[in-house]
């Protein structure tokens, strides 16, 4: 099949580069010229496992190509992908500028083809009818487009696994014949498909990350629970976790959820439901219990350092979850804000794996950004593990003990071995744990 993909960002640029890998004419284009040309020299501008791989071997094959903005190679494509941009405001509301844009230079000479055009960018409810009466009305009437929505469930760190293995494929179509399409398309993938109307399947992406985001919340607020009562949360998460009604996944406590998704789509569907008339309190309970735990860990940091006036404190991890450089929403600059708001005097020094020296405009002023974990310990007061990268979970007792001035850590992921730790003579504080006695 011919496919082209609109928007060249992580999901954008694995579909595309996943179709091509299944033996589709993959064309992808993107409106910034700069990324494209990146994208073609095989200098990714985002780090996401196997996907440069998956690029070069599609680029090879002669099965995928790129480019900027309209062009012919889209007006031949069977399927048109929508993968662009919906941001969204601080209330929810989520801007639909970059799909209208893309919507309307798909075809300037409209040929009396039928066109099936698939959503995959995350979008209020009804966007699908409203983008077909779009683009219906610039068409001839020989013509003809069927809009479907197939919302995207990959992960960032596993979007390339998450393609070829997804959990599931939704697809919302109007018709018999786009659901036909479409089917066609993911044929070749051995996943579950989800057939639905375009309504249902817009609605699910948001429920989908409102219920990650609502599991979360509801662990965070059982490891406070756990904290003031004498309990151990990560024994109640393993609990929890082998019901398997319950399931273990998202049962993670610690600095909370962030990145571009969670955070985004559940307040989407908080002002969706709002205007709906049909309010989701406990969506918009999980809003409000995310954002008291950077709170919660500087009270923590307090008690840990009453007493001391100079206070260095080393970040270890910014990135919203590991295996990504993506600082969007991160739990990291929540923390970042809360302790200079309390502690006007305070010392951050930060480390990442993958934010670098380049990323630190993006950071508040006043944080310090390491090249090395050794540079942001030497001589802190204490450590708060804010992403729980691999390379930050083998950090030995020894090595905090002889870089820190004093070896105390706050493990905001509950992702390093307290008691190793603590019998090792330092002070480990996980997340919904007691503090070694
Ligand atoms: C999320 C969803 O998991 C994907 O299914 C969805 O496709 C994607 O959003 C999207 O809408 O594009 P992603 O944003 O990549 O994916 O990140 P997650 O792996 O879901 O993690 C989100 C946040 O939750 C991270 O900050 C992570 O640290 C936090 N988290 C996760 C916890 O605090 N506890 C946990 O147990 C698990």
């Amino acid at each position: 099949m011919k496919i082209a993909v609109v928007g060249a960002g992580i999901v954008g640029l694995t579909t595309a580069a996943g179709f091509a890998d299944l033996g589709h004419q993959v064309y992808c284009s993107d409106t910034d010229g700069d990324k494209i040309e990146r994208i073609e020299n095989g200098v990714l501008p985002y780090l996401e496992p196997g996907l440069a791989e998956l690029v070069k071997r599609g680029q090879e094959g002669g099965r995928l190509a790129f480019g900027v903005g309209a062009s012919t190679a889209i007006g031949e494509a069977e399927i048109v992908i929508l993968a662009v941009g919906t941001p969204a405001t601080d209330d929810g509301e989520i801007l639909l500028a970059q799909l209208w844009e893309a919507a309307d230079m798909l075809w300037p000479r409209a040929d009396g083809m039928r066109r099936l055009i698939a959503v995959k960018s995350t979008v209020p409810v009804g966007t699908a009818e409203r983008l077909e009466a779009r683009i219906r009305a610039r068409l001839p009437a020989e013509g003809g487009v069927d809009v479907v929505s197939v919302p995207e469930f990959l992960r960032e760190g596993f979007a390339v696994r998450d393609f070829f293995e997804p959990s599931r494929v939704v697809i919302g179509s109007a018709t018999h014949e786009a659901a036909e399409l479409m089917d066609r398309l993911y044929r070749r993938l051995s996943a579950t498909v989800v057939h639905t109307d375009r309504r249902s399947a817009e609605l699910a992406k948001l429920a989908s990350n409102a219920a990650l985001a609502i599991k979360i919340s509801y662990a965070n607020e059982m490891a406070a629970l756990s904290e003031q009562t004498g309990a151990d949360y990560p024994d109640i998460a393993r609990i929890l976790g082998l019901d398997p009604r319950i399931g273990p996944h998202f049962l993670g406590a610690g600095l909370g959820f962030g990145g571009s998704c969670l955070p985004k789509d559940t307040r989407a569907l908080v002002r969706l439901a709002s205007e709906a008339g049909a309010p989701q309190t406990v969506a918009s309970a999980a809003i409000r219990a995310n954002a008291v735990l950077p709170q919660r860990m500087a009270r923590k940091l307090e008690a840990a350092l009453s007493g001391l006036s100079r206070r260095r404190v080393a970040l270890l991890g910014l990135a919203f979850k590991p295996g990504t450089a993506d600082l969007r929403e991160a739990p990291s600059l929540r923390l970042i804000a809360e302790l200079k708001k309390r502690y006007p005097g305070i010392s951050l020094a930060a480390y990442d794996p993958a934010v670098d020296i380049a990323m630190k405009r993006q950071l508040p002023a006043g944080v310090g950004l390491y090249g090395s974990a050794e540079e942001a310990l030497r001589g802190a007061d204490a450590a708060i593990v804010v992403t729980e990268w691999p390379e930050i979970r083998k950090i030995s007792a020894e090595d905090y003990k002889s870089w820190m001035s004093r070896p105390i850590i706050l493990d905001g992921r509950n992702c390093l071995d307290a008691h190793a730790l603590n019998a090792q003579g330092m002070v480990c504080i996980g997340v919904g744990r007691l503090p070694a006695a």
